[in-house]
Order: C-alpha cells, then structure tokens, then sequence
C-alpha cells in the first residue's frame, strides 16, 4: 500500500478488539514519530505509553469521560515539552490560554510527530484516534505531567472492530488557491 491509500484508508476508531499490541508495534510506531521533522530540530515531542487498565479509565475519565478509549488496549500520551525551545530553563506555566509563541511552536512541532505516529500505526494494520478534548488541569495530574508540559493528544491504538465509512472533506477547490490568497479561481 503506498502512503496515499494509506491516509485514505485511514479511519477514526473508537471500537476495538482485545487483541493485544506488541511491544515492537508499539515501538516502531513511536520511531516514525521520533524521526518527525520540527523548526531548528528542536524534537520538543515526548510520548508516554499507557497500558494498565487503572491508567486509561483515568485518563478516559480525564477526557470528559470518553468511555469508549477504554477498549484501546494502549494509549499513547503526547506531550509537548516548551523547554525545548527556550535557551535556557525557564519557569513556565502552560495552558490553553498561554500567549507564549514558544509553547506554539513546540505544540505545532508535535502535532507533526502525531501524525507520523498514527499513519505508522495504520501501516502495520492498527487503528487509532485523536483525542485532544480534554483541559490541561484535568490530564496533567493523571499521569504527573509538571505544567511547563502541553498535552498535545492522546492517541488510542488497537485493532479496529469497526469499519466506518470515510467521514467528508472538503475539495481540493475549497481549499486551495493559487499564487495568492486572491486567485480568482485560476491554476
Ligand atoms: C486535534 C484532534 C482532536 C480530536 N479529538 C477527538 C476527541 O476528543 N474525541 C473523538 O472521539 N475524536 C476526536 N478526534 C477525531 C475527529 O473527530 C476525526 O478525525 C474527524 O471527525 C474526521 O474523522 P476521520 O479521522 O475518521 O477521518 C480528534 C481529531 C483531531 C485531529
């Protein structure tokens, strides 16, 4: 499957089998995350893989209690770390209201890591979802997160038991324009 076919056959699941995700599935997912490009190659990108039973009910809960996450048998938490950009530590507090360009930056920066992780979990024929409703007051705790950290997403892996037809996107025409923001239409 070339890596067009495989964001089209890309799905948000939220059901799941109780088959297991290998350690080495698991590891190679982060890998292609870990080799995401990011401005000055800072990597401000951080992962934390959550297992137990007692961790993903919290973090479901944390997560305006989206149940559903519970049957993902692995739930990648993807942390943004803004110490990643300053030149030196600084004392920092971030949320979503944080008017920093550098907490920006390193959010951006790991969005992009994200996604090569969830393309890489689809290339070895598991499903995952983005889940970023949440506040940051209610998932830092769960897992010890200090609060110059920005929990980006979490993302849940498993084996889907779902097939969900593709969800609507706009055209290529709604959404490109050409040489300037004014293109009338033109190529
Ligand atoms: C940044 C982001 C946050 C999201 N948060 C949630 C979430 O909290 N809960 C959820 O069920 N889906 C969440 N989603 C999944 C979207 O609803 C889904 O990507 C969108 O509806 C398109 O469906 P598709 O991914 O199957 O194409 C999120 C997706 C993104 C990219």
């Amino acid at each position: 499957m070339n890596i067009l076919e495989s964001i089209q056959d890309r799905r948000s699941i939220r059901t799941y089998t109780d088959k297991e995700v290998s350690a080495s599935a698991v590891e190679e997912i982060l890998e292609a995350a870990r080799l995401a490009p990011s401005g000055s190659n800072t990597q401000p990108w951080r992962f934390i893989v959550v297992r137990s039973d007692k961790m993903r009910s919290r973090l479901a809960q944390a997560c305006h209690n989206q149940q559903w996450m519970n049957q993902a048998p692995v739930h990648i938490v993807c942390v943004a770390d803004v110490q990643a950009q300053c030149s030196e530590v600084r004392e920092l507090s971030i949320d979503e209201h944080s008017p920093e360009p550098e907490a920006k930056r390193v959010i951006r920066c790991t969005a992009i890591a994200i996604e090569h992780l969830v393309l890489q979990a689809q290339a070895l024929g598991l499903s995952t979802c983005w889940i970023a409703w949440f506040m940051q007051s209610d998932i830092r705790p769960v897992l010890g997160i200090p609060e110059d950290k920005y929990v980006v997403a979490v993302i849940t892996v498993g084996y889907s038991d779902d097939r969900p037809a593709p969800r609507p996107r706009k055209a290529l025409s709604e959404i490109v324009r050409y040489e300037s923001w004014d293109d009338a239409g033109g190529t």
